[in-house]
């Protein structure tokens, strides 16, 4: 096991060091930025299918649904189609319509989680097409999909999971350009650009990786509270919502995310003197609401450790510490902060003395109800 782990102390610390190389494996061959569209084979759909579809259904569980999160807001936004997101355990037993106009995508990393297939098998009974995203070749997933699109991430051990989600995130967004440009609902020029931003992945992660003194340093200071509060906005919810399920899953502190408009309906209240907040604050064009927001929570005396740009020098005005991360679109940001959250929770738990790899009641993949 020790020369499987190559070098580092647990399996999640050398799968988050991995990301460099799992997200170009995630993208090789698959981007052509000069025709400003994404090939993904493994799509069967053609123009004139995708041209067809009213509707689009994401199904997912755990981390693989944040990365559905992240997915169904780049669709909207690229496409012309309304797009829902479903826990796949609520899904199968909900009376959603569906019929052959709705594509449903099905993300999970094992392939095997019961509900996820539930839900599929319901959809491929209405008549849906079922586009499938896995990890793993020969998953139950992959033979029961119509389409199966491999995350190629290498195999993941640790059980929470890091390298599949920002892999996902990343098969979400081809998708995503891929159906956009055969609608003619983006132009070549604004898919090339988003191209050139998601090929820059692999390098600006390990700038990130490259931060992991600070960023454990950081967790450090906070690795004995009793809670963590995480907020943010858009594509920035769902990282919150998965940098809190991290710190859960492997360091049993309770932590939750919030979009961080919500905070005035609720959250607010359980705010109080160096409660510690993580705000992810990266250059957007919600970066002054966030900033509205982070006032907020220190009038409540809250602490605010805010993961911000590279180039914003202004932050630290508002928050109490900040973690950067390299300046980059606002697609491409999330994914890196939600690194900065693995690399956060792996710290925490690992002060803690926590068995990072094995969380107690918690296993990799959930195959009974
Ligand atoms: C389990 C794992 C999580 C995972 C979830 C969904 O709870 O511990 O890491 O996110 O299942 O798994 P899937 O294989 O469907 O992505």
């Amino acid at each position: 096991e020790a020369a499987e782990k190559a070098g580092y102390d647990h399996f999640m610390l050398k799968e988050i060091h991995e990301q460099p190389t799992s997200l170009k494996a995630a993208i090789a061959g698959r981007l052509d930025e000069l025709k400003g569209n994404v090939n993904i084979k493994e799509i069967t759909l053609t123009e004139e299918q995708i041209r067809n579809i009213r509707h689009i259904v994401i199904i997912a569980c755990g981390t693989s649904y944040h990365a559905g999160m992240m997915g169904r807001y780049v669709i909207e936004e690229l496409t012309d189609l309304p797009v829902s997101i479903e826990i796949g355990s609520e899904f199968r037993y909900s009376h959603f319509p569906l019929d052959e106009s709705t594509l449903v995508i099905a993300i999970s990393q094992s392939g095997e989680t019961a509900d996820t297939l539930a839900a599929v098998k319901d959809a491929m009974r209405n008549g849906s097409h079922v586009i499938g995203i896995t990890n793993v070749v020969g998953s139950t997933l992959s033979r029961e999909a119509n389409d199966i699109i491999y995350m190629l991430s290498g195999p993941e051990i640790g059980v929470a999971a890091t390298k599949t989600f920002t892999a996902q995130v990343v098969v979400m967004y081809m998708i995503a350009i891929m159906l956009a440009r055969a609608r003619g609902s983006i132009s070549i020029g604004k898919a090339s650009k988003l191209i050139r931003a998601i090929k820059t992945l692999p390098q600006k992660s390990q700038l990130v990786l490259d931060m992991e003194a600070k960023i454990a340093e950081t967790a450090s200071l906070f690795s004995k509270s009793g809670c963590f509060f995480l907020v943010g906005r858009h594509l920035n919810f769902p990282v919150a919502l998965e940098g809190a399920l991290k710190i859960k899953e492997i360091s049993y502190v309770m932590s939750e995310g919030f979009a961080a408009g919500e905070l005035k309906h609720g959250p607010l209240a359980l705010l109080t003197t160096g409660v510690p907040v993580i705000a992810i604050a990266t250059e957007s064009e919600l970066y002054d609401k966030m900033v509205s927001n982070i006032r907020e929570i220190k009038a409540r005396d809250a602490t605010v450790i805010a993961v911000a740009s590279e180039s914003n020098r202004s932050v630290e005005q508002v928050a109490d510490l900040a973690i950067r991360v390299p300046d980059s679109c606002e697609y491409i940001s999330p994914i890196l902060s939600s690194i900065v959250l693995q690399l956060f929770a792996y710290y925490v738990a690992l002060a803690r003395g926590c068995p990072i790899d094995k969380p107690r009641n918690l296993a990799k993949s959930v195959t009974v109800e």
